[in-house]
């Protein structure tokens, strides 16, 4: 199989690469959901503009024109509050809504990853992931903010995510004491996934992921167990790769297409997942992150090893490589995430 060709394969040195720190912003749930986004939004004007330019200039004028179907019928294809939200970011910076869904729909369609399971000597788990974006990575990493939701009315409730701004939906979101969540896409042999995606949104009213995921995390009620069954039975409108760990007692893999889940995996000790089926031949980021941590004893698998060797060893780290995020639900922990800016020196 033809893997996707994430680095040209220059002399590693000639790299450098400088973690930065992620900006942060609180989002409360408690207010009304077409304000949520409003004090937000205004701090990344000029690359969600220069984003959305992009996304036109280079996605098939065909998905954009279903895009604008989905929002002209927002209300039939999105569920409230989120599609207030939608409204609230699109009232924010002033551009039209159908923008705002295609916004939705390429962050959560186009994220080429690599996410990993680890247990430690002490059997916590930890839940590590670089994210890789295939388009404008430069402009993804002026994007991308540390959300903290949380309920004014509810001190004892509150997530985190690694947010791109202009979405409203979670692909690295952990719940401390609860669970964490990493979502990889899944690349699969169909050249027309992208409309056939847009196509399910229309006709058979699926759920994308960024209402799914919210979903999730927003309902107090929700355990590991239930976001387990979620994941593996939910319909989607795109096959993808959940990595999710209550940080304590398990973790697991689930491999989607869009009606069941195939060949779920449970964690020993490490998991690694990229973008290709466990099940088949390593591609080069998997086969990379699981020769070192098959190489550390246990007192290495610390949250700082994982960071500073696994997720900064090119090719896991790549010139695509949007942010590294280390998750710790089970330590009660924030999310440890920084920028990472790889180029040629
Ligand atoms: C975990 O261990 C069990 C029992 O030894 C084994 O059957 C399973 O394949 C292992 N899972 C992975 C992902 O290695
Ligand atoms: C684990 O490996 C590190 C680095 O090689 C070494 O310093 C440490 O002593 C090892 N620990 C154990 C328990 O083997
Ligand atoms: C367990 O090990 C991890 C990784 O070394 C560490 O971050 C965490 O603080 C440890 N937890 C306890 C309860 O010792």
């Amino acid at each position: 199989m033809i893997f996707i060709s994430l680095i040209v394969s220059f002399i590693p040195f000639v790299y450098a690469d400088i973690p930065l720190d992620i900006p942060k912003f609180s989002i409360d749930l408690d207010r009304q959901p077409i304000d949520r986004w409003s004090d937000i939004i205004p701090n990344f004007v000029q690359p969600m503009n220069e984003f959305n330019d992009a996304i036109r200039a280079q996605i098939p004028k065909a998905y954009i024109d279903v895009a604008e179907i989905v929002a002209s019928r927002l209300d039939q294809h999105i569920p409230q509050p989120y599609h207030d939200e939608i409204y609230s970011i699109a009232q924010a910076i002033s551009m039209p809504v159908a923008d705002i869904v295609l916004i939705n729909l390429v962050y959560e369609l186009r994220t080429f990853c690599t996410s990993l399971l680890v247990r430690t000597s002490n059997g916590t788990i930890i839940h590590g992931r670089n994210l890789d974006f295939d388009l404008n990575t430069d402009l993804l990493r002026r994007l991308t903010f540390q959300g903290n939701f949380y309920r004014q009315s509810d001190p004892t409730f509150t997530y985190e995510s690694i947010h791109f701004a202009g979405s409203i939906g979670l692909l690295t979101s952990s719940r401390s004491g609860y669970f964490s969540l990493s979502i990889n896409q899944r690349v699969i042999d169909d050249k027309d996934w992208w409309m056939n995606a847009l196509m399910l949104i229309l006709h058979f009213h699926s759920l994308p992921l960024f209402i799914i995921t919210r979903s999730i995390f927003d309902n107090p009620l929700m355990s590991y167990q239930d976001l387990k069954d979620t994941l593996q039975y939910q319909h989607l409108i795109a096959p993808v790769y959940f990595i999710i760990t209550n940080g304590r007692t398990s973790g697991m893999i689930i491999t989607r297409n869009r009606l069941n889940s195939i060949h779920p995996i449970e964690l020993n000790s490490t998991l690694v997942q990229t973008n290709y089926d466990h099940w088949l031949e390593r591609d080069p980021r998997r086969a990379t992150a699981e020769d070192i941590l098959g190489s550390f004893n246990s007192t290495q698998m610390t949250s700082k090893n994982i960071f500073d060797i696994v997720l900064s060893v090119i090719p896991v780290l790549n010139r695509l490589t949007v942010y590294t995020a280390i998750m710790n639900p089970g330590e009660k922990q924030d999310i440890f995430a920084k920028i990472r800016t790889l180029k040629p020196r």
